[in-house]
């Protein structure tokens, strides 16, 4: 008697761009006297053939994952607060990527993970509008308004009106079009009447609701002002010095040009985010501009608190007195007041001239600008040799402060400016924090005047400058010779990110460089006491300090000490990404072009400057003397490697972004030091280690309930055996 058994396995293969699944079939007979038949079929499947069971069960998680998300998402973004950390957060996100990618014909039209990206645009779409994006009138004074509101008056006929004020973001504008809920399009102002349409890159920003559940109409567009926020400019700024690059000169300018930018995912890395001022329908029935707002805000839309309903214009110009200051104080940039008439009906009485609404209006703070003489044109040179011209000016008073300098870039905005000595220019501080030159009063202009022609050798070391093709900036190819290019890249190794050497400064760096001790940062490791306390303002006590700072900063770990080097374009996180990608520096230095490219989010231009920083013999010296010298090029070597139980009962959540530590691996010394990782904050928990970018919300939970915020100095005192 022959007995046969089916076995059944299903085997998913995917093959990743095509997304086609596979199964594999293999009934095996086998009989009672080992008579064995193996049947294989291989088969293509399209998905939906897939057991009901894989599918259903991949829908539900992805539907689970996405509602998670996008709870967090609400809570952080729209209350500013969470209920877990942002390492859990990106675990969910990053289960919800794989899932999507295994099952693309799952994924929601809403899903959150729009958000970091991906798509490439070549070319954006031209979008007519449905209801033109007009612009606002400008007022500079208090008279120019008393008229606007004359008019208003004279327009409705009555003096019996409200007006809505706000602040005027300094962005980009945007409109949102929304059908059923769900945000289909998102189009830049343009041209006024047709715009183009970035709605994957605007997808990117989180305050803008992909799907909206309590939404008020079928169809509805809503405007409002993408921006920048400052400390993101800021940061923005930092890194791209960090990396060599020149910073870009405004807020607006950025958030306009990354809102463009032809891939999304290089966009949701610029953290842009966007105010919403504005609600546009058939079939709306809100009666104010209050009301919009207001509905807005219910619809989960970001808007910015500064809003204030106005009885009359006396009540429009205290708006514009309190505002004056406290606006920079906010989180970004604005540049004056924009006051509507609040009734949507006396708006459409009103209505518009071919270029404004006649029912709003703005009123601009006046930019603080000055009239100064240009004395000099004088060429700064950075840490990578770029050279920066710089306006010497006739001090004048601005905005507060005394003004003698103002950057000019570079030769093309020299040539721009068409500047000359001795011209009296008009210097403004806007956006920016360094003052600019924004134009020439050429009336003052002294006849016998010439053009001014840009320098063609360094400034300090008298090299011919090189402009290399398509880059506007010159730069000193004397690496090596050149004073402050070499003093740049000892502050840039001792840097906070890098080897954070904090018991030095600029001017011990140029005491060092001055009396010949210290040319590169592989010197400062081979200073004795009898180098430094000859020196200047140096007594034992301080020789001591900073000797001690040198020798302290050699427990820096492997991304800090490869970022010291100052690699152009390896900034911190591309530090981060090679040293945890290779290992350790020989891996790195071993590698070619072709395999820095296959590490996750180096392009090709840092794939190039790697190979050739590490190509150079000079830089070859300079790393074998830092070895020596015992500074960490590998990964996983910290001074917290050892085990103990001096963290026994107790509990920590870890928050944040850490100088020395990656957040796992602070965990990771937590526990082998026998503490508990948790992830919300109760009442119960011992400690929060709260690093930099740790939410607010957390701060002022483990505050309201008495826990210990400790910061990851604190911590490593904890376990310091
Ligand atoms: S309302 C009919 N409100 O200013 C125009 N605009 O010159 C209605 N802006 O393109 C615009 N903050 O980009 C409005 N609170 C605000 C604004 C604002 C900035 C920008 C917007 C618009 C430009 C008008």
């Amino acid at each position: 008697m022959i007995s046969y058994q089916t076995v059944t396995i299903v085997i998913k293969l995917e093959i990743t761009k095509l997304y086609r699944n596979f199964a594999l079939r293999i009934n095996i007979i086998s009989s009672h006297y080992f008579l064995c038949k193996i049947d294989v079929f291989f088969v293509i499947l399209h998905p939906n053939f897939l057991p009901t069971m894989l599918l259903e069960e991949a829908k539900n998680k992805i539907e689970d994952l996405t509602r998670q998300i996008d709870h967090h998402n609400h809570l952080y973004y729209q209350k500013s607060t969470s209920e877990i950390s942002d390492y859990e957060f990106d675990q969910l996100l990053e289960k919800l990527i794989a899932l999507e990618n295994q099952f693309p014909e799952l994924k929601l039209p809403n899903s959150p993970t729009q958000r970091v990206g991906g798509t490439i645009t070549k070319e954006f779409e031209t979008v007519v509008h449905k209801y033109a994006m007009l612009s606002l009138g400008n007022t500079y004074s208090k008279e120019e308004l008393e008229d606007f509101d004359t008019r208003v008056q004279k327009g409705l006929g009555s003096d019996d009106f409200e007006y809505l004020c706000e602040l005027k973001f300094d962005g980009v504008a945007i409109s949102l079009t929304y059908k059923n809920g769900l945000l289909t399009r998102a189009v830049t102002r343009g041209d006024g009447t047709k715009g183009d349409d970035v709605t994957n890159n605007a997808k990117t920003i989180r305050t803008i609701p992909l799907k909206i559940d309590n939404y008020i109409s079928n169809h509805f567009e809503v405007r409002g002002e993408v921006f920048m926020p400052k400390k993101i400019f800021t940061q923005i700024n930092q890194e791209r010095e960090d990396i060599g690059e020149v910073p870009y000169a405004n807020a607006r300018n950025t958030a306009s040009g990354s809102l463009k930018m032809q891939d999304s995912s290089a966009v949701a890395k610029r953290k842009l985010d966007c105010y919403l001022y504005s609600l546009l329908g058939d079939d709306l029935t809100t009666p104010t501009h209050e009301a919009a707002i207001k509905t807005l805000e219910q619809m989960g839309f970001n808007i910015s608190p500064t809003y204030r309903k106005c009885k009359n214009i006396h009540e429009v110009f205290n708006f514009i007195t309190e505002w004056e200051v406290k606006r920079h104080e906010l989180p970004l940039e604005t540049d004056g007041i924009v006051i509507k008439v609040n009734s949507i009906s006396q708006q459409n009485k009103l209505g518009f001239t071919a270029k404004n609404p006649r029912w709003a209006i703005s009123y601009k703070y006046k930019a603080e600008n000055a009239v100064t003489r240009l004395n000099a044109i004088t060429y700064q040179v950075g840490r990578t040799g770029a050279i920066t011209p710089v306006a010497e000016l006739e001090p004048v008073l601005l905005a507060g402060t005394i003004v003698k300098r103002a950057s000019l870039h570079n030769a093309n905005e020299i040539e721009r400016l068409d500047l000359r000595i001795g011209d009296y220019v008009f210097v403004e501080k806007g956006g920016e924090i360094i003052p600019k030159v924004t134009s020439v009063d050429i009336t003052q202009r002294d006849t016998s005047s010439s053009p001014i022609h840009y320098i063609s050798k360094c400034p300090e070391c008298q090299t011919e400058l090189i402009r290399k093709e398509g880059e506007a900036v010159h730069y000193c190819s004397n690496i090596n010779g050149c004073a402050p290019q070499i003093k740049g890249r000892i502050e840039h190794f001792i840097q906070r990110k890098a080897l954070n050497i904090d018991s030095m400064g600029e001017k011990t760096i140029a005491q060092l460089f001055d009396c010949g001790l210290v040319k590169s940062p592989a010197d400062l490791f081979d200073l004795h006491y009898e180098d430094i306390i000859k020196l200047e303002g140096f007594k034992e006590l301080s020789t001591k300090n900073l000797l001690s700072g040198i020798e302290a900063s050699k427990i820096a770990p492997f991304e800090n000490v490869l970022f010291g080097l100052g690699i152009r374009y390896v900034g911190r996180t591309v530090a981060e990404k090679l040293a945890s990608y290779f290992k350790n520096i020989d891996a790195i230095i071993n590698s070619n072009y072709e395999e820095l490219i296959e590490v996750p989010e180096i392009g090709e231009r840092i794939a190039k400057s790697v190979v050739e920083f590490f190509k150079n013999p000079d830089n070859q010296e300079e790393i074998s003397r830092l070895k020596q010298s015992g500074l960490i090029f590998e990964i996983n070597v910290s001074i917290n490697q050892s085990e103990s139980d001096i963290l026994q009962d107790k509990s920590f959540v870890v928050s944040g972004v850490f100088e020395n530590y990656g957040r796992d691996e602070l965990k990771g010394v937590i526990k082998k030091n026998g503490g508990k990782v948790v992830s919300s904050i109760s009442g119960k928990l011992d400690y929060l280690v709260a690093g930099n970018k740790m939410g607010p919300a957390k701060k002022q939970k483990a505050e309201k309930l008495g826990v210990s915020i400790i910061s990851e100095v604190e911590f490593n005192k904890l376990i310091e055996l």
